[in-house]
């Protein structure tokens, strides 16, 4: 596909917040990291907990279920380095938040 696909409002998230969003069919995980938006899948690689969900501290989400960690800026594990999901690229046009899949 490769096109931005609209997945949020500016306002939706506040710094410091993620949410679970869709583009199309599928699931992602956006956030917003002082003010910046990232966005991951939102399927984490361990037993598919729901990283939207997560606790973000700084720029690292922990996943709900059991606690592995990612950099929601480039999808990788800090911790585990076979652990990782896949980034997006994320532009914001006005009020929305877009999503590169
Ligand atoms: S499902 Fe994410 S840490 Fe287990």
């Amino acid at each position: 596909m490769n096109e931005f696909i609209k997945v949020a409002e500016v306002a939706d998230l506040q710094p410091g917040e993620g949410k679970t969003v869709m583009a199309g069919d599928r699931e992602l995980a956006l956030f917003n990291v002082a003010g910046k938006f990232h966005c991951i899948d939102n399927v984490c690689p361990h037993r598919d907990g729901s990283l939207g969900g997560g606790v973000l501290n700084d720029k690292v989400v922990i996943c709900p279920l059991h606690g592995w960690r990612f950099d929601v800026t480039t999808g990788q594990s800090p911790v585990i380095p076979s652990a990782k999901v896949e980034a997006f690229e994320v532009v914001v046009t006005g009020n929305d938040v877009k999503v590169k899949i």
